[in-house]
């Protein structure tokens, strides 16, 4: 039983409590046993109130069983299933006793459409509450009501919003916009529901949807014909830059609010059904929900061998460093409560690093997530040095110095004997060996790379590079630690590069070669793009600069052979100082006048445009035959981890479902063929496939999927 329900003084309460789980799903079984609640209801005029809630911590019901749609294939089966949980929302809506959903933690997807189809809502204070209808997210809409209840409970604007972003809001803002009747403590909390309900009973017969409360302007865009084509054109508009049409799932959504906002229940639900299930099985919403398990698999990463070890609790950390990535370090650690030491070597350096961290809060300010006060507060916990005082209590030193072996050593030796034998020392090296910093410590079980992405506070990913003398105590705590700053953590073994920037060089460097042999900048970039790349590989480059990315491909040229050879156009770039971004110009001009950089155009010889499809195939193959190198040499041990590392650390199009189930989409055969036709071009072992696509071609086998 999932659900239990008791009457006590003419107040039925429905608590949800799915065994053995931390959350309440709502699966087929689940809305089955809530249905036959609710048919009892029926002749039961004496109740007063019908409570629903949930006993879980800081969970109200978090969504549909996710599983039961992805196992949909074909739409005639989308459609029961959806049409089944509406029927069940239809009921609770059409019962004549006051219903009342209690909100004290996430109601998500079908968990907040159940909401939505009680009378009144209450939320509490718990900053754990989120509500929302993230569907789009997955590939699909709402398939239980949303669509027809949100738009005359909120109005059009305040449903697209909430439909079209996929994005939960806490319970303030949900108060602000209508989608809770109140906020209560969870002190209390039934005291005040009781309250509410005597409340409840003096509020005249209310109609289900009262019209919309809007003014002016807004009264216009709600409430007429042509306002509110204003407000579908203009969303739609907003969906397609955003998503580049890359996602069906929101252009959907709108069709299906501007054709049910004015039809019956009945009419409306039906179109809803549809549209759910004709996007559920599709290859874009299959892959857009591997993703999101992807993402929970690796929010939760553990080590097996070591789930005996008590992770350290990171109370004080040193960050090395006060650069770009130093000073974004030390904005997130303070925003996670950790007090900071941040050295550099003067203070302007320092000064400059502080100034980073404080924009980063500064921005979130300016979107009201905080208040000043706070980032007072927080600034207050990262105090500058220019010597190590006050690394001797570190629990962590994070370094972020220039990307240079020998300084990076020298600041090793000078942090180990600066700190306690308890400190883990950790390296934000994008490329160089963790092992080689390691060897000049006493004890390097404490030595671990933590590689984040910049911008810091926005890239969800950071990879821990493990060293053969890395304990598992270090180790341990470091993966607790990232998941505490609310990183994506991957476990990638020291190696050139390691995961993501090995492979990213790969693309970067054919771009190049692709360009080298006549093609032009912003051809290859938009090919890039029109793939669902975020980026095309120059304008990444501009954006990283030149300089990093020539000196990590003579890192990985060293380490890896000369598949990584820089592209002879990168080194004259190179030695035109055109850096990118930070010289202002690089493949393309930067400021207001932006646009490719002839200067670069013109040192490209010949004038020989590669076809679309095969400039595309070098540009993701080469990304896809490394990836398998990788696995090969066990530098990551699955395929997830390949997806996850580029998708979170790279942007890869999630509705591709990450570069390897992009690659078993296409069929293990066809790439080894396609890479051994593209090697017999070029003859120097960048496309030679690797053993290990070989060994799934043999046996039968994917990437993912076995
Ligand atoms: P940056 O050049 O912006 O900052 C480096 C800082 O280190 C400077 O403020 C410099 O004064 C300071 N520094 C140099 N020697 C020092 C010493 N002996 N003691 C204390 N401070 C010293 O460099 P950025 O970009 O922040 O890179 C830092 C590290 O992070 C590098 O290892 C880089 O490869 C890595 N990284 C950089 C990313 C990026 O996009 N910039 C992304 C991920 C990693």
């Amino acid at each position: 039983m999932a659900i239990l329900y008791k009457e006590e003084n003419n107040v039925a309460t429905i608590t949800f409590d799915q065994p053995d789980s931390k959350v309440n799903i709502l699966n087929t079984s689940t809305l089955l046993e809530f249905e036959k609640i609710l048919d009892q209801f029926k002749n039961q005029s004496s109740l007063k109130a019908v409570i629903i809630q949930s006993a879980k911590k800081d969970i109200f019901i978090a969504g549909a069983d996710i599983k039961e749609i992805e196992n949909i294939t074909e739409v005639a089966d989308g459609k029961v299933k959806s049409q089944a949980g509406q029927r069940i929302m239809d009921k609770l809506e059409d019962l004549l006793t006051p219903t009342i959903a209690v909100i004290d933690g996430v109601a998500l997807g079908g968990g907040c459409e159940l909401a939505l189809a009680c009378q009144y809502r209450i939320a509490t204070f718990n900053d754990k509450v989120r509500i929302g209808v993230p569907e789009v997210n997955l590939g699909f809409v709402p398939g239980f009501g949303g669509t027809y209840r949100l738009p005359r409970l909120l109005g059009l604007q305040g449903a697209l919003k909430l439909i079209l972003s996929g994005t939960p809001v806490d319970s303030k803002t949900a108060l602000k916009m209508g989608l809770v009747n109140r906020l209560y403590p969870q002190q209390g909390l039934s005291d005040r529901v009781r309250e509410f309900i005597d409340e409840t009973r003096q509020f005249s017969r209310k109609r289900k949807y009262p019209a919309i409360a809007a003014k002016g302007f807004n009264a216009f865009l709600e409430n007429t014909g042509i306002g509110r084509s204003i407000v579908f054109n203009k969303s739609k508009e907003t969906v397609l830059k955003s998503t580049k049409g890359f996602y069906p799932a929101p252009l959907r959504a709108i069709e299906v609010l501007q054709k049910t906002l004015s039809v019956s229940r009945q009419v409306a639900l039906d179109i809803e059904s549809t549209t759910f299930a004709e996007l559920a099985i599709t290859p874009i919403s299959k892959n857009l929900v591997k993703v999101f398990y992807l993402a929970e698999k690796f929010k939760k990463l553990s080590v097996p061998t070591a789930e005996n070890i008590v992770p350290m609790r990171v109370a004080k950390a040193g960050v090395i460093g006060a650069g770009i990535m130093g000073g974004g370090i030390a904005q997130l650690l303070s925003n996670r409560g950790v007090w900071v030491r941040l050295k550099d070597v003067n203070y302007d350096a320092i000064a400059k690093g502080l100034k980073a961290a404080y924009d980063v809060y500064m921005q979130s300010v300016k979107r009201r997530r905080m208040k000043p006060s706070a980032v007072a507060a927080n600034m207050a916990m990262i105090s500058g040095a220019l010597d190590y005082s006050g690394f001797a209590d570190a629990d962590i030193v994070i370094e972020a110095v220039v990307e240079n072996m020998d300084v990076k050593k020298k600041v090793f030796v000078e942090t180990s004997q600066n700190i306690s034998s308890k400190t883990i020392l950790a390296s934000n090296t994008s490329s160089l060996s963790v092992t080689e910093m390691g060897k000049v410590l006493k004890d390097p079980s404490k030595m671990i790379g933590f590689h984040f992405f910049n911008p810091v506070h926005r890239m969800p990913l950071l990879e821990i590079i493990t060293t053969e003398k890395t304990s598992q105590e270090t180790l341990v705590s470091t993966l607790e630690f990232a998941k505490r700053l609310g990183k994506t953590p991957i476990i990638v073994k020291d190696a050139p590069g390691f995961l993501v920037n090995r492979i990213l060089l790969a693309y970067i460097n054919e771009a190049g070669r692709l360009l080298q042999e006549g093609d032009r900048i912003e051809r290859l970039d938009k090919i890039a793009t029109d793939f669902g790349m975020p980026m095309g590989p120059f304008t990444l480059s501009d954006e990283v600069g030149l300089d990093v990315g020539v000196k990590v491909l003579h890192i990985l040229e060293a380490g890896l052979g000369s598949r990584f050879k820089s592209c002879s156009i990168f080194d004259e770039v190179f030695t035109l100082k055109l850096l990118g971004k930070k010289s202002g110009k690089g493949f393309y001009i930067h400021g207001h006048k932006r646009g490719v950089n002839s200067q670069v155009q013109a040192l490209v010889k010949h004038n020989n445009q590669t076809s679309d499809e095969e400039a595309l195939k070098r540009m993701i193959y080469i990304m896809i035959n490394e990836a398998a190198r990788i696995l090969e040499e066990k530098v990551v041990d699955e395929a997830d981890t390949v997806d996850i590392g580029m998708i979170m650390g790279t942007g890869f199009p999630p509705f591709r479902g990450g570069l390897l189930r992009y690659a078993d989409s296409l069929g293990i055969d066809k790439i080894v063929k396609d890479l051994e036709w593209l090697e017999s071009r070029f003859k120097d072992g960048r496309f030679k496939p690797a053993d290990h696509l070989f060994n799934l071609k043999k046996n039968g086998l994917k990437f993912l999927e076995r």
